[in-house]
């Protein structure tokens, strides 16, 4: 099944690197920001199909055509075509597929596959990650030494605030920090230990569906912002990172709402 689904991925990403944007309409979908353009479209369909031959059962949640609540019991398959449309859009070359595969709520197999690096990330449950078939970790950085990348939230600007206001603490209280677009990648990139810390205070299921199961699969933690484990039913806050980097995290984001708030 593994190995089908690298073949399926990869597919996938062929149809984004030849894309001509030149003569795509892109449009938009909840807000500003928010775009969905013929090739999302194009990819989803084939990803449709293809995982339908694949295992007839499993159920098909896709982002662009998924508005409802995520039921995950039995197979269920949940699909980003394209994370990182804006970037794709605009030729950013940063952008990837995502494939989750759930069984009763939990993701048995997980793979983000990057066609402008031709960079595949991929974890089965309980048997390790991996990253075009080498192993790979999480980091052991502490905060302090690392990268924190974060995503903006940017179909709900309401979040807006509090999301820099962090960034611009953990900025202080660690090495640097990052914005991609892409949260699938920003997890993977966690996974194998290139970014230490990750957070963005609203994503949907199909964005951290795959690449949940490859961080805790290296060896991280992954949970939303209140630190519980995710549920890949609906929108929810994300908090990954290598175990001690996540682990000072908790230390500095109750200093953070101190400060803002004056309680802990
Ligand atoms: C988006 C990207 C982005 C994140 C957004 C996501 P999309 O997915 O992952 O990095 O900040 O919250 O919605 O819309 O490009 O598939
Ligand atoms: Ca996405
Ligand atoms: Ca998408």
């Amino acid at each position: 099944m593994l190995e089908e689904l690298c073949v399926i991925v990869k597919k996938a990403g062929d149809i984004i690197l030849s894309a001509d944007m030149s003569k795509t309409r892109l449009e938009q979908k909840s807000s500003p920001g928010d775009f969905v353009t013929a090739f999302d479209i194009a990819v989803q369909e084939m990803l449709r199909e293809e995982l339908k031959r694949l295992l007839p059962e499993a159920r098909f949640i896709g982002e662009e055509s998924s508005r409802e609540e995520i039921d995950t019991k039995g197979y269920c398959f949940i699909v980003d075509p394209i994370d990182g449309t804006a970037n794709f859009a605009w030729d950013y070359r940063h952008s990837a597929v995502s494939i989750a595969l759930a069984y009763n709520e939990k993701i048995i197999m997980g793979l983000v596959y990057n066609p402008y690096l031709d960079e595949l990330f991929y974890a089965e449950a309980g048997k390790g990650a991996f990253l075009n078939g080498n192993r790979i970790w999480v980091s052991k950085r502490r905060l302090k030494d690392g990268l924190v990348c974060f995503g903006s939230s940017p179909y709900d600007k309401t979040k807006a605030e509090a999301t820099f206001s962090l960034a611009g603490f953990l900025y202080k209280k660690a090495l640097d920090v990052r914005r991609s677009g892409s949260a699938a990648l920003d997890l993977c990139y966690i996974a194998s230990g290139r970014c230490d810390l990750f957070y963005e205070m609203s994503l949907s299921p199909w964005d951290y569906a795959a690449a949940s199961l490859i961080v805790t699969e290296a060896d991280g933690v992954i949970t939303n912002m209140r630190g519980e484990r995710l549920q890949f039913r609906e929108k929810s806050s994300v908090l990954a990172g290598g175990r001690n980097a996540y682990h000072d995290f908790w230390r500095v984001y109750g200093e953070f709402r101190y400060r803002r708030t004056g309680d802990d």
